[in-house]
């Protein structure tokens, strides 16, 4: 089965605090390790971006499930294809605390100072991830 990679971004749903961002954090962990698929998620206030790694027709069925989730909209894929290797094989959904590391990471891939994943090229993207990745593979080591 190839090995699948889906990057997504969305908006929250208005509302959307942090128990229900925790609740989609534990659910994540629990049905993605189930199915051997890593990945992170990230967002702010306003924006989710997430990557989804693992067998293609685990990847589409979970990504599938989330476009119908009520606590965000506007889904837009921002890339999806077949990698040699999975960026976040350590975590079955990584959390990227907002600190002042991240925030000067996620600005050196965003247009401007906000974090908009919408105005990101997918270049971009897969680049923000790949740093990502290091960085929390650094803290955790
Ligand atoms: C931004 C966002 C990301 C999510 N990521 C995942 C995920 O990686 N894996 C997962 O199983 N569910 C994820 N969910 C939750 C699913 O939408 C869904 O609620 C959950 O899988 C339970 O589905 P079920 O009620 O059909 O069993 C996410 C939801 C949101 C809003």
């Amino acid at each position: 089965m190839p090995l699948t990679r889906i990057v997504y971004c969305s908006e929250l749903t208005e509302n959307i605090g942090s128990d229900e961002i925790a609740d989609i954090l534990q659910v994540s962990r629990e049905n993605n390790a189930k199915q051997a698929v890593s990945g992170v998620l990230l967002f702010n206030t306003h924006y989710f971006l997430q990557c989804l790694e693992g067998s293609r027709a685990a990847v589409n069925g979970i990504y599938c499930r989330i476009c119908c989730d009520q606590r965000h909209h506007n889904a837009q894929l921002l890339t999806y294809g077949e990698v040699s290797q999975r960026l976040f094989s350590a975590w079955s959904m990584a959390y990227v605390p907002w600190t002042e590391a991240t925030r000067t990471r996620i600005a050196q891939y965003s247009i401007g100072t906000e974090f908009n994943p919408y105005q990101m090229s997918a270049e971009s993207v897969v680049k923000l991830l790949e740093e990502l990745a290091r960085l929390l593979l650094k803290d955790a080591g």
